[in-house]
């Protein structure tokens, strides 16, 4: 999708209903049209071709007053039938090229507008409602514009053709045709409004079904280690039962819906059958009339009551439309400060925070008064208990998240002045949890430097992480595929890849979360090393458990709840009696002898 595509689709959530779904039409509106006229031609084409038969039974077979007409009849038959023929083959054409289309754009702009959302908003949002939105609401929608306001257009313009065909030839026979219309219309609509909320219900039930279906199965480790089975047996059958009810019940109504309605429909057409043929007995009207108005009757009622379904049905899509318009609306996380111009580039890597203060939406403050220098090329250490705020303060740095006051700056530059994505380039980070996509592990690591990265310099940035080896270990070797269809990968493998790929990025401020909480002690010495030599010229923040890890750093900073307790060396701190001293003690006491 072109850039300036987007303008459009920010105006969406302003408009709700037919109009919002007109509008994302745009672009396509005119093929759209196109297939709606061409629907109306083939229900014309439908109306007229009855209308000659009127004109052959009475003309050419009754009175045999025009019997050299009877080749032409049938070309005339002919061509209507072709005519409805393409008019409804333009229809499935032009109005799948518009829906698809319009789709399409929207599928690829919900991607890009999901990936420029805020942290926050991720933070609160399931990232299973997101993709529900961006596949089932979006298909919705497709159908919508391929199937079912084109079948809403069908059944109109069958309807007003064939009611004008009825008139035209009877006007008392066209109006008795409508007598039952209001019946088999509420009914109709009764109905399904009824029947789809009953859907409703089954789907939830399914997706209830599915969820515990799902967890049941990856974790089946567990529940066989707690010896669960029957437990979870029950569970499951429970709501199985439960979905069988609700189909039960869907079943149930559709069963009745059919034959009342068939009732109502039958009636309808053997009032005017029965009145018709009085009246061409009578002689009032002529048998090819006669003839003509049975055909059209048929094609005012079947088609209508479909009406209630079809509406019904398409009325999903305004649901679907007002999700993804709920989605739209969100502000976009770079919105206001990508034009500034101010596109940093760290020469030094010197960071200051000052008096930073910070609070996730949920309230309360889970960094306080946080200030100190690190001064370019610095190692520093963040040490505190679980909770105290280590990830938050390092997240503060690539803007994931915004302070709530007090400034951070870059070489002296405010972060809050540099676009986000401009920052984000020059700040490497390991996670915590170390994340893999499904894909080769070259692909794995090269994902934040482009793919043109040379072999070499892809070697280089695994052995820097210590996992060269183990790639090698595999048969394919960097082309092995990670995730369900390759190898599974231990914690400490995935994040030494984790650390290659950051490393090939080549960052100006480098950020290690717990990287390497999950290795031995040896792999972690073989990585310390390495990484020693790759960490010189970087400004690097270090979270660790491991005090030998923590002792290099140039500086030490200790969280707790929040706040800064304790800063300094290894050897100012051990000179302390504080919690680094006590972290100290505990671990050169119990492991030290294996370092
Ligand atoms: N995304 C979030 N939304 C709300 N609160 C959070 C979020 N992430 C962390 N917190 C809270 O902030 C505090 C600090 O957490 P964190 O920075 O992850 O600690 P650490 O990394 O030191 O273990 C904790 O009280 C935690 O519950
Ligand atoms: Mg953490």
């Amino acid at each position: 999708m072109k850039k300036n595509d987007s303008a459009f689709f920010l105006r969406l959530p302003e408009s709700r209903g037919v109009k919002g779904l007109w509008q994302l039409l745009s672009g396509y509106r005119l093929l759209y049209i196109v297939a709606l006229v061409s629907v109306a031609f083939a229900s014309l084409s439908r109306t007229l071709s009855l209308l000659v038969i009127r004109y052959l039974v009475d003309d050419v077979l009754v009175s045999k007053t025009v019997l050299k007409e009877l080749p032409l009849m049938a070309v005339l038959f002919a061509g209507l039938a072709v005519l409805e023929g393409a008019g409804l083959f333009l229809k499935g054409k032009f109005s799948a090229m518009a829906a698809e289309g319009a789709v399409q754009r929207l599928r690829d702009f919900l991607l890009d507008h999901i990936q420029r959302l805020s942290f926050t908003y991720h933070d609160h949002t399931d990232s299973g409602n997101l993709i529900e939105r961006v596949t089932t609401d979006v298909d919705i929608l497709r159908k919508f514009y391929s199937e079912k306001s084109i079948a809403v257009g069908r059944i109109v313009s069958l309807f007003i053709f064939n009611l004008a065909g009825l008139l035209f030839l009877n006007v008392k026979l066209g109006l008795v045709s409508l007598l039952f219309i209001p019946f088999i219309l509420f009914q109709s609509w009764w109905f399904f409004k009824k029947i789809s909320k009953r859907y409703e219900d089954y789907q939830v039930q399914e997706a209830k079904l599915s969820s515990v279906l799902k967890e049941n199965i990856s974790s089946i480790r567990i529940v066989k280690a707690f010896a669960r089975q029957s437990f979870e047996r029950d569970k499951f059958e429970k709501i199985n039962y439960g979905k069988f009810k609700k189909g039960r019940r869907v079943i149930l109504l559709h069963s009745l819906f059919w034959p009342v309605s068939d009732i109502l429909c039958t009636t309808q057409l053997l009032f005017v059958y029965y009145l018709g043929a009085r009246m061409a007995i009578a002689g009032d009207i002529s048998i090819g009339t006669y003839i003509s108005i049975a055909g059209m009757v048929v094609w005012i009622i079947w088609p209508i009551r479909n009406l209630g379904e079809v509406i019904i049905d398409a009325s999903q899509a305004f649901v679907s439309y007002d999700r993804i318009s709920k989605i739209v609306s969100q502000k976009q996380e770079d919105s206001g400060d990508t034009d500034t111009g101010n596109e940093l580039f760290i020469r030094r890597g010197e960071i200051d925070f000052s008096g930073v203060n910070f609070s996730y939406s949920s309230g309360e403050e889970a960094l306080m008064d946080i200030s100190f220098h690190a001064e370019a090329g610095s190692r520093i250490a963040l040490v505190g208990t679980a909770g105290s705020g280590k990830t938050t303060l390092i997240n503060l740095l690539p803007r994931f998240y915004d302070t709530t006051s007090g400034t951070i700056t870059i070489d002296g530059v405010d972060i809050r002045s540099i676009p986000r994505s401009g920052l984000r380039r020059q700040i490497g980070i390991v996670e915590q949890e170390p994340f893999l996509f499904s894909r080769s592990i070259r692909d794995n690591i090269v994902f934040g430097a482009g793919a043109d990265v040379s072999q070499e310099a892809v070697v280089e940035a695994a052995r820097a992480a210590a996992v060269h080896d183990v790639i090698m270990g595999f048969p394919k070797g960097y082309e092995t595929m990670v995730g369900e269809k390759g190898v599974t990968l231990s914690g400490g493998q995935k994040q030494r890849i984790v650390i290659a790929r950051t490393l090939l990025k080549n960052p100006k401020i480098l950020i290690l979360d717990d990287a390497t909480s999950s290795v031995d002690t040896k792999t972690e010495r073989a990585i310390r090393q390495a990484l020693s030599a790759l960490l010189k010229g970087r400004t690097s923040f270090v979270i660790a458990h491991r005090i030998q890890t923590v002792m290099e750093a140039d500086r030490i900073i200790v969280l707790e709840r929040g706040r800064i307790v304790e800063v300094g060396s290894h050897t100012d701190l051990v000179s302390n009696d504080g919690f680094y001293r006590k972290v100290f003690d505990l671990q050169m006491g119990g492991e030290g002898e294996n370092v």
